[in-house]
C-alpha cells in the first residue's frame, strides 16, 4: 500500500513574515491528517525558520532545487548536504528549472544520485509541454525523462524516490489534467518506465504524485485514481485552508 504524499511547492513566493503567518495557520490545519505524508517546500532563505516552526510536528520539508556537487566554488548554489541539514526532501527537475535554467535529463540524473547519496528523498518532476502533448509525444517525453533522469540507479535507490508527473500545460494555468488523463500517464507510462529500470515490484512501491493546477475542488477526483499517490501543489499551497483541504482529500 503506497502512503499518499502531498507536498506544497511555494516556488519563489512569500516574504519571511508571510511564510511565518502561513505556517502558523497551516501547522494546526495539517496536524489531524497524519495518514497522509505531507511536506512544504519553501524558498532556501526560509528553510531554517521553517525547520524550527515544524519542530515537534510530523510535517516534512523539502527544498526546491540543489546542486549535485558536495562543496566548492559554485557561487549562488546550494549543496545536497546544506539541504539535508534542514530537509528530508528535494524537488529536482521541475519544469521551471528545465525551461528557465537549462536543466537537462543529465543534470537531473546527477542531482538525483547526489541527493540519494546524501540521504535526501528526491521528488523528481517529469512532464510534457503543450506542444509535445499536441504532437502526441507525451509517452515518449515522459519515458525519456524517467529513463535518462534515473539512469544507473539501483532498485534499492529507486525505492527511495518520489516521481511527480506535471504536464507543463497544466502548471499554473488553472487547467489541470483530468483524473483519467493523469491516471493513464501514471499507469501506462510512468510506472512501466520505473518497472523497466527497477523491476515490477519496486515500481509498484514508488509514489507518483500529480502536479498541475491541483485545487481543493479537483483533488478528491485525482486522489480516487489508483496510480495517483498524492500531489505536488503550487499555487494552492500558498493558502493554508486550501492546502489543508487538498491534504484532507488524500
Ligand atoms: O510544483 C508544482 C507545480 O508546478 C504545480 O503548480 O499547482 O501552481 O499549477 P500549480
Amino acid at each position: 500500500m503506497r502512503k499518499k504524499f502531498v507536498a506544497g511547492n511555494w516556488k519563489m513566493n512569500k516574504t519571511a513574515e508571510e511564510a511565518r503567518l502561513l505556517l502558523n495557520e497551516l501547522i494546526p490545519a495539517l496536524e489531524p491528517f497524519s495518514h497522509v505524508e505531507r511536506a512544504v517546500c519553501p524558498p532556501f532563505p526560509y528553510l531554517m525558520m521553517v525547520r524550527h516552526m515544524l519542530e515537534g510536528t510530523n510535517i516534512g520539508m523539502g527544498a526546491q532545487n540543489m546542486h549535485w556537487e558536495a562543496s566548492g566554488a559554485f557561487t549562488g548554489e546550494v549543496s545536497p548536504k546544506m539541504v539535508a541539514e534542514f530537509c528530508q526532501y528535494v524537488i529536482l527537475g521541475h519544469s521551471e528549472r528545465r525551461t528557465y535554467f537549462g536543466e537537462t535529463d543529465e543534470t537531473v540524473n546527477r542531482k538525483v544520485k547526489s541527493a540519494l547519496s546524501t540521504g535526501l528523498t528526491p521528488i523528481v518532476c517529469v512532464g510534457e509541454t503543450l506542444a509535445e502533448n499536441e504532437a502526441g509525444k507525451t509517452a515518449e517525453v515522459v519515458w525519456r525523462q524517467i529513463t535518462e533522469g534515473l539512469k544507473d540507479l539501483l532498485p534499492e535507490e529507486g525505492l527511495k524516490l518520489v516521481i511527480a508527473y506535471e504536464p507543463v500545460w497544466a502548471i499554473g494555468t488553472g487547467r489541470a489534467a483530468t483524473a483519467e488523463v493523469a491516471q493513464s500517464v501514471h499507469a501506462n507510462v510512468v510506472r512501466p518506465a520505473l518497472a523497466h529500470l527497477f523491476g515490477q515490484e519496486v515500481a509498484g512501491q514508488i509514489r507518483i504524485q500529480y502536479g498541475g493546477s491541483v485545487t481543493a475542488k479537483n483533488a478528491p477526483e485525482l486522489f480516487a485514481m489508483p496510480d495517483i499517490d498524492g500531489a505536488l501543489v503550487g499555487g494552492a499551497s500558498l493558502k493554508a485552508g486550501e492546502f489543508a483541504a487538498i491534504v484532507q482529500a488524500a
